[in-house]
């Protein structure tokens, strides 16, 4: 049975469809059979991050309405093997979606596919709640602004209420990506950072993701970011699709050597241990730059002092003294 992972957020705009189109592409890359499903009915545009509006004709309301069955509105993308996606409805109302005809759609996909990703429409919207309701893992979506996380706190107090698997006690799995960040105006001050983030909304971080201008053009010509090896930002969704916990330290976002420490944990899935890798590494680099400093300056001072006690000929005693000065 697959997974249902739900792409969510509180404010809209943040970057629901970016991350739905680039972690459908890496899980689909990574071998799994992924289904993308744009739930944002009105609003449709998944189809074109992923390069496939040219070839929509059904959409999500028609399989749900009964106007063709599911293998019709499918569409398998001739890029990436593995990845399919379902686009939503551009002329309906949100309204039109039943929570019976999404349990039945799911429940069709659960049979097919190994992850369902469900791209919402933001928390405040209609329809976010049957994008919601039958979700086993939600990524909360925020960009580091103050509304958004308030908005997404929000967002989280309905998945914990209104969801099924609350209804049965259970817990929807939860995490938070964060998504434009810019590290140079975090570290100036000017931007709230991850730690002000995590600490309102106290879950685990699956990613960041950088702002960059690479997400722009890639959503322009229709090829996920994720498959430029050479982006930051698609290395960060190509992490996402680990479903790993990640450290809050943003100082591996441009780590190289972050995945190698990760491995070498004795135990991969841990937070904790991540974090003290990502820190121990954070920590080495800054303990190296001020190691180099200290021995550079030592070199240069036992060289005075051998001069000066070994009281050598003045000549050189005093060209000693000149570069020193
Ligand atoms: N990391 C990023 N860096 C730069 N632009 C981004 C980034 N993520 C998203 N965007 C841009 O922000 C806009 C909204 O993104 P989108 O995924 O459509 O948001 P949502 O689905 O939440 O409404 C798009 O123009 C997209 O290209
Ligand atoms: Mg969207």
């Amino acid at each position: 049975m697959g997974k249902i992972v739900t792409i969510t957020s509180g404010k809209g705009g943040v970057g629901k469809s970016t991350t739905t189109a680039n972690l459908s592409s890496a899980l689909a890359t990574l071998g799994k059979k992924v289904v993308a499903v744009d739930f944002d009915i009105g609003l449709r545009n998944l189809d074109m991050i992923l390069g496939l509006e040219n070839r929509v004709v059904y959409d999500v309301v028609d399989v749900m309405e009964g106007n063709c069955n599911l293998a019709q509105a499918v569409i398998k993308d001739k890029k990436v093997e593995g990845l399919h996606f379902i686009p939503a409805s551009q002329t309906k109302d949100k309204t039109i979606l039943d929570k019976e005809k999404v349990r039945k759609l799911l429940d069709d996909l659960k049979k097919e596919f190994d992850y369902i990703l469900i791209d919402s429409p933001a928390g405040i919207e209609s329809g976010f709640e049957h994008a919601i309701f039958l979700a086993d893992t939600a990524i909360i979506v925020i960009t580091p602004d103050i509304s958004s996380v308030r908005d997404a706190d929000r967002v989280i107090g309905i998945i914990d209420s209104k969801t099924e698997k609350a209804k049965n006690n259970e817990e929807v799995e939860k995490f938070i990506l964060i998504n434009r960040l810019k590290p140079e105006l975090v570290e100036n001050g000017k931007m709230l950072s991850v730690n002000d983030m995590l600490d309102v909304l106290s879950l685990p971080l699956i990613g960041i993701v950088p702002d960059t201008e690479e997400i722009v053009t890639s959503t322009n010509v229709g090829q996920p970011v994720v498959h430029n090896q050479k982006s930051e930002a698609g290395e960060a969704f190509r992490r996402v699709s680990s479903f790993k916990h990640r450290s809050r330290d943003i100082f591996y976002l441009f780590n190289p050597f972050e995945e190698t420490l990760k491995h070498l944990s004795p135990c991969s899935r841990s937070c904790s241990t991540q974090s003290i890798c990502s820190t121990y590494c954070g920590r080495f680099y800054t303990c190296g730059f001020f190691m180099s400093v200290v021995s550079i300056d030592s070199i240069y001072y036992l060289f005075w002092l051998i001069i000066f006690f070994t009281n050598l000929h003045p000549n050189i005693y005093m060209t000693s003294w000149h570069i020193m000065c």
